[in-house]
């Protein structure tokens, strides 16, 4: 059985949430540097898989113990999934939604559909292997809410925006919580 996990990432919000969802199965999450991989892969992938695997196995390159690693974005219907892998790289940080609400003003409300996928990759000696979460929405007409980053402004749940939800909400409905939660039943089932 698993008992320490590092985590291709030095967001201590991922760090958190991973190490929640996992802690039932007696795994621990750390970060990648406190497993001492000080590094910061290109993401030249094409896909969020490819991405989340360039992350992981180069951290497992360097830690030898069992890496996960996610990608993820915003992928809008109306405008074939873009910006999708680019979601970090679409506007400066900070303008994301305001490039975004304008890229689609012209977009009718029953054509705004979107989602958040995340695809998290795990590495170890033996065994590599992705999951996959998403969560349906919409784009809004407007920045609504203080809460979360990216795109949560403008990402509609239902009647209110990502930023309008508390942490917790949010992780609930979220395309990483459903990708950790896939990762989890993976785990739970190999016991
Ligand atoms: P990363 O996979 O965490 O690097 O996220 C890539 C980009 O996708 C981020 O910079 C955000 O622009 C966007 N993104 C991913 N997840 C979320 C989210 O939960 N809310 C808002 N934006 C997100």
């Amino acid at each position: 059985m698993l008992k320490k996990i590092v985590m291709a990432t030095n967001n201590a919000n991922k760090l958190k949430e991973a190490g929640e969802i996992l802690a039932p199965l007696g795994i621990e999450v750390i970060s990648q540097k406190d497993a001492g991989a000080d590094i910061e892969p290109e993401e030249n992938g094409t896909t969020f898989a490819e991405n989340a695997m360039i992350k992981a196995e180069a951290v497992y390159d360097i830690v030898k113990i069992p890496v996960i690693a996610d990608d993820s974005g915003l992928c809008v219907n109306a405008l074939d999934g873009r910006p999708g892998v680019y979601s970090a790289r679409y506007a400066p940080k900070g303008e994301e939604c305001a490039r975004l609400l304008d890229e689609m003003k012209d977009i009718p409300e029953e054509e705004r559909e979107a989602s958040f996928k995340c695809v998290i990759a795990y590495v170890d000696e033996n065994s590599r292997f992705t999951v996959d979460g998403s969560c349906v929405g919409r784009i809004g007409h407007e920045q609504r809410g203080k809460n979360g980053f990216g795109y949560d402004p403008i990402f509609m749940c239902g009647d209110r925006t990502m930023a309008e939800m508390s942490a917790e909400e949010k992780n609930s409905l979220s395309h990483r919580g459903a990708a950790l939660k896939a990762l989890y039943e993976k785990f739970a089932k190999k016991g």
